[in-house]
């Protein structure tokens, strides 16, 4: 249950030591070979592995904003949008509560995602979690009768109108953490602040955040109402947040950041070459500059760079992006996104790797040589934010 000081979850102990990871690595392994999703391993030696959990906590915000959570999340989009693969939805909700047990507590959805189909299993899936996890949502797109419009729209009246919404497909009677998940140039950020501000006073949400803005717009929600966390991209191929002040901005204000996409849309994880075709109904990623066949091409030295870093160290390239971002501050909480039990159990065993300053120094330095090639965003979608 959560507690007075915002904690979800009581931690667990990590029974594992370094045998038993490799032993339960090497499950995960025969797991994936096998392809299944949210299913037992077959033969007895797998059975009796341990499962791979998460008992390490992170706090995001401060003070009243402040929430403890798992060091990793969950992003529940690519189970019905954006991701090509939609697996059937009992084996999502298999998939989503076998996180929950594994300790995960911060899972992230969106109206936007379906649109509101994800809310709707995110909610069905954590229903009998209430109270010990934090189903995290986002506004901001417009989306009527089902369809997104491509518009913004964080009018007051609006965001009231899609909490009472999300509320209903969350199953929930109050929201832990409600973002505004695109800048609205129409809404002052301080008139969606306030709000935000009477829906936490109505006891209809606890906490904000807000996505992909400047660190001036940070600095400006804030002083109306405290954020907890600011969600942006971030990983080894996007570090702007470094640069632009956002990440300054964070933690000069005690703000927490849940970087999206951290392992770069799979990207990172080796399994996309210039041959993986996307489905262009239900996946962003052609539209993406850095995911054009010629681009996919010339970045695989990235995704070379980290395997050669991890294969000393008994770790895959995903999970050495998620261990870079997890090195970063301690008020960082990525939000990796899957539709299998295996990439499930190898992303959340990247929070037990223990990793020395200058040897992600080394790695940066390696990365850094490599020039990346293809925005991350097209012109249309670059125009919606760090606004
Ligand atoms: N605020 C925003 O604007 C925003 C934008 C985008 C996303 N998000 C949030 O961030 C979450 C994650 O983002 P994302 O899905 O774009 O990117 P991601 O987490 O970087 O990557 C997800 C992709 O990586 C693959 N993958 C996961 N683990 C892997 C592993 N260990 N090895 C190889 N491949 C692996 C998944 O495929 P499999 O299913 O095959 O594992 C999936 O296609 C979303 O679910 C969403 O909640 C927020």
């Amino acid at each position: 249950m959560e507690n007075d000081t915002g904690k979800f979850g009581a931690p667990r102990p990590c029974a594992m030591n370094r045998r038993g990871f490799f032993k339960s690595a090497a499950a995960a392994a025969a797991v994936a070979a096998a392809g299944t999703l949210g299913a037992a391993p077959a033969d007895s030696k797998r059975r009796n592995a341990p499962a791979a959990s998460i008992s390490k906590r992170r706090t995001l915000g401060s003070a009243g904003a402040a929430m403890e959570v798992s060091a990793l999340g969950f992003g529940c989009m690519g189970m019905t949008y954006n991701r090509s693969a939609h697996p059937a939805k009992r084996e999502c909700i298999a998939l989503i509560r076998n996180a929950a047990e594994r300790g995960v507590t911060l899972f992230d959805t969106a109206i936007i995602y379906g649109p509101l189909n994800n809310e709707e299993l995110a909610g069905e899936a954590l229903e009998p979690f209430k109270g010990k996890v934090a189903l995290t949502t986002k506004f901001g797109h417009e989306v009527v009768d089902g369809k997104g419009t491509g518009r913004q729209d964080s009018r007051p009246e609006t965001i009231k109108r899609y909490c009472e919404e999300s509320l209903k497909r969350l199953r929930l009677d109050c929201i832990e953490l409600f973002y505004q998940h695109r800048f609205d140039p129409k809404v002052p950020v301080e008139d969606v602040a306030g709000a935000v501000g009477d829906l936490i006073r109505a006891g209809k949400i606890k906490r904000w955040g807000i996505c992909e803005v400047g660190a001036d717009t940070i600095r400006r929600a804030h002083a109306v109402q405290p954020l907890t966390a600011v969600q942006s991209e971030y990983h080894l191929m996007w570090r702007e947040v470094e640069k632009n002040g956002v990440l300054r901005a964070c933690e000069e204000l005690g703000i927490g950041v849940v970087p999206y996409s951290p392992i770069n849309r799979g990207f990172l994880g080796g399994c996309i070459n210039e041959y993986t075709r996307f489905d262009p109904k239900n996946d962003n990623r052609p539209s993406l500059p850095r995911f054009s066949p010629e681009a996919i091409r010339a970045n695989m030295r990235i995704v070379e760079e980290l395997n050669a870093f991890g294969r000393t160290r008994g770790a895959t390239s995903a999970q050495i992006a998620l261990a870079w971002l997890l090195s970063r501050s301690p008020s960082i909480v990525p939000i990796p996104g899957t539709t299998k039990l295996s990439h499930l159990e190898e992303n959340l065993r990247a929070a037990d790797f223990s990793i020395a300053p200058d040897e992600w120094e080394e790695l940066e330095g390696k990365i850094a040589a490599i020039p990346v090639v293809g925005n991350r965003y097209n012109a249309e979608q670059q125009k919606q934010i760090g606004r």
